[in-house]
């Protein structure tokens, strides 16, 4: 199926239009030029490409109605600066209308004598080669004179009206984490068995692959399978997981994350984290259609990246956050349905290496009976944790 726009035939709804068209990630270049007085005028663009070696052409897209393309527009030539990871702030300033947005920016005449800005990954001076008429947009193509690249830094990218980083070692990171993990569960696994035997329940190990939490190992006690959740793997996204950012403080921004703007969990991502540690572990109550949220967010890794899938879980996560790692009172106060207890298994250095997970839990427990199986739990990841230290993991265990 295709739609044709041609004609000026509005079949194209512009919010869908940028809507779907910001599913295409970009690079963010900022143009720089000097206008009709001299002064150094910027504008950010995502829509810069190279197009020829021989002759070494590249092209950017300016939309007519800007009033920086405006001020550029009589330039001979232009230099095209590559934005890096750490200069969102930049990015920003500089997309804004602001007719001053360039005071204070740090930079460099480039041969051309354009500005280079401080802390580019690189920049390409060129001059203006070809003009088309291109819709709203014009096709501005320059001829690179003169190049180079400073900053050894990650590129900033542009996805879906967001900024961004390029992990260009996921997937390496993910196979040699997978190794070593395999190895922390061989040696967890005997301790699995022994605390399902003791407590009557099931459990399972979870540890950070590729920033996914993976299910590695389980035992049951209960004859029920744990198998259907081996390998199984769940968003690190509050309020799952939270031994991991509860010890170590590199996980808690994208724990926390809001994919929402308006909204600012990061007080409440505080607040439960400091109870986890204080605690020692994470405890998760039943929560309202527990079972239909857990079917959404098991999802995760299977469907995510589908158009309202990641939303569904997203939601399904909020929905059930209430009930887990609540106030002390909470835990004090009633019979508690627990659907999971988690310790954190440590090495040497209290670097978190794996969390084991206690569930299968019988309805309305007894406070005391929830505060037994914890310390249960802690003996276990705590002998798990001894034992590791004697054991020489490959590295790639985070
Ligand atoms: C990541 C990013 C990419 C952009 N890409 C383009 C682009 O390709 N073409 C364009 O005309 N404007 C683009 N813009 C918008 C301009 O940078 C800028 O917001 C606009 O030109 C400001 O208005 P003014 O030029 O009228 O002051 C982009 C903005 C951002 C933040």
């Amino acid at each position: 199926m295709s739609t044709s726009n041609e004609g000026g035939n509005p079949a194209v709804e512009p919010h869908l239009f940028r809507d779907v068209l910001g599913h295409f990630p970009t690079g963010v270049v900022v143009i720089t030029a000097k206008d009709a007085e001299g002064d150094p005028v910027a504008m950010v663009v995502g829509s810069f490409t190279s197009v020829s070696l021989d002759p070494p052409l590249v092209a950017f897209l300016p939309q007519r109605t800007s009033s920086s393309y405006a001020r550029m527009y009589g330039a001979a030539d232009f230099c095209v600066n590559v934005l890096s990871e750490n200069q969102i702030e930049l990015s920003r300033r500089l997309a804004s209308r602001d007719p001053n947005k360039f005071d204070g920016v740090a930079w460099r005449p480039s041969p051309a004598g354009n500005p280079i800005l401080d802390g580019s990954v690189a920049w390409i001076d060129c001059t203006l080669t070809a003009r088309h008429t291109a819709g709203d947009h014009d096709i501005v193509i320059g001829t690179v004179t003169a190049l180079d690249t400073q900053e050894p830094a990650g590129p900033l990218l542009f996805f879906q009206g967001g900024y961004g980083r390029f992990d260009r070692s996921a997937a390496e990171n993910a196979a040699t984490q997978l190794s070593a993990q395999l190895q922390i569960s061989d040696v967890t696994r005997p301790h699995l068995e022994a605390l399902a035997a003791e407590t009557g329940l099931e459990t399972f190990t979870q540890s950070i692959i590729g920033g996914d939490l993976l299910i590695m190992t389980g035992v049951s006690a209960t004859g029920r399978s744990v198998r259907e959740h081996i390998g199984r793997r769940l968003p690190l996204r509050m309020p799952y997981g939270a031994t991991f950012p509860a010890v170590d403080e590199s996980l808690v921004a994208a724990w926390a994350r809001a994919n929402d703007s308006a909204h600012h969990p990061e007080a409440e991502a505080a607040e439960r984290l400091e109870r986890v540690r204080r605690r020692g572990w994470s405890i998760g109550l039943v929560a309202p259609n527990h079972d239909e949220h857990w079917a959404t967010i098991s999802q995760h890794g299977r469907d995510s990246g589908h158009a309202g899938v990641d939303v569904r879980i997203r939601e399904a996560l909020e929905s059930i956050a209430g009930a887990y790692d609540p106030s002390d009172e909470t835990l004090r106060s009633r019979l508690l349905n627990v659907r999971i207890l988690a310790a954190p298994v440590c090495d040497a250095n209290g670097a978190i290496l794996e969390s084991i997970v206690l569930f299968g839990f019988p309805a309305q427990a007894a406070p005391e009976q929830v505060q037994r199986w914890a310390q249960q739990l802690l003996a276990t990841a705590e002998a798990v944790s001894q034992e590791l230290i004697g054991f020489d993991i490959q590295a790639g265990a985070r």
